[in-house]
């Protein structure tokens, strides 16, 4: 059995328009990496972090908090060593948490031969996403770990349902160079919803699931609107109507806010539209004095993996 262990933890777009909290799709394009090591001395320890400035502490570190719960269900006659080559800026809105919770479980589960199934692996990674985000969800950890689109049926128990990509399904992610702290994002939602609004939501959400089932892009298209979270949280990202209005009108299927924010993410039936899609985001955010990064990717439906 190998000793060593390198991975690829990819993003995640959690949400998706309609599913906050419990709906989400892997990226491709852009993920961390991750050195997993077993050792003789026992415990988690972080010996190398690349690309961002994160605590080496296992106890105050994602990917760490999720390694100790994993570790102490397990209880290994071993310990392990974790290098994180993160590329995924905290605070973006693209699963930067979770690519780090769940790359540490990933691996210590492959270098200890699999006794995990992918769902217990999420359920030790919610540990380590409640760090961040101050609270337990896994629409950005299900994605990650199985790939494509996943539906959070429930947290407790811990249920995830596998829901089908449309072969021809494109994302156009852009990231402003900001950071919207999931915490903060979710400080601001209210704790009641109105019973039309709620109406509304779930037809929509119904409706996306059985589009994906079906590969129909017309659905897709008329079913990504979030009329609960979207009012709140559009507020907190610079030029995110007009984002979302170039898009459109550009031909994507839909658009809205990727995670918390502040990435904006559309989905495009095919390559060529996701390219133009592109295209239309570049001409809002290059007049605004804001640095941004663009991601154009095929929904992923391999998640996490080993290099
Ligand atoms: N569902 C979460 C939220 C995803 O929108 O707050 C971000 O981690």
């Amino acid at each position: 059995m190998k000793n060593e262990i390198k991975i690829f933890s990819p993003a995640t777009v959690a949400n998706v328009a309609c599913g906050f909290d419990v709906f989400g799709f892997c990226l491709d394009s852009v993920g961390d990496e991750m050195v997993i090591r077993k050792t003789d001395k026992k415990g988690i320890h972080i010996t190398k972090i690349e690309g961002f400035d994160l605590p080496y502490e296992a106890e105050l570190n994602v990917a760490g908090v999720s390694a100790l719960a994993m570790y102490e269900d397990a209880k290994p006659d071993c310990g392990f060593e974790i290098e994180i080559y993160k590329h995924i800026k905290p605070g973006s809105g693209i699963g930067s948490s979770a690519a780090s919770a769940v790359g540490s479980v990933f691996g210590m589960n492959e270098l200890l031969g699999n006794p995990y199934s992918k769902t217990q692996l999420t359920k030790f990674a919610i540990k380590g996403e409640a760090l961040a985000s101050k609270c337990e969800h896994a629409d950005n950890l299900a994605p990650a770990i199985f790939g494509g689109f996943t539906l959070v049926r429930s947290v407790s128990p811990l249920e995830i349902l596998e829901i089908p990509s449309p072969n021809n399904l494109y994302a156009t992610i852009i990231h402003p160079q900001i950071e919207i702290k999931t915490s903060e994002a979710r400080a601001i939602l209210p704790n009641e919803v109105s019973l039309q609004h709620a109406i509304t939501q779930w037809g929509n959400f119904g409706s996306l699931i059985h589009a994906l089932h079906t590969s129909d892009y017309d659905l897709i298209r008329k079913s990504l609107q979030d009329v609960i979270v979207e009012p709140y949280r559009g507020k907190l990202i610079p030029h995110y109507n007009d984002v979302k209005k170039a898009t459109l009108e550009n031909g994507a299927l839909g658009a809205g806010i990727s995670g918390s924010g502040p990435s904006i993410f559309a989905l495009s039936h095919g390559l060529e539209n996701a390219n133009a899609v592109k295209q239309a985001m570049e001409q809002v955010y290059s007049k605004t004095g804001i640095s941004f990064e663009i991601h154009v990717s095929k929904i992923n439906t391999e998640g996490i993996k080993v290099l």
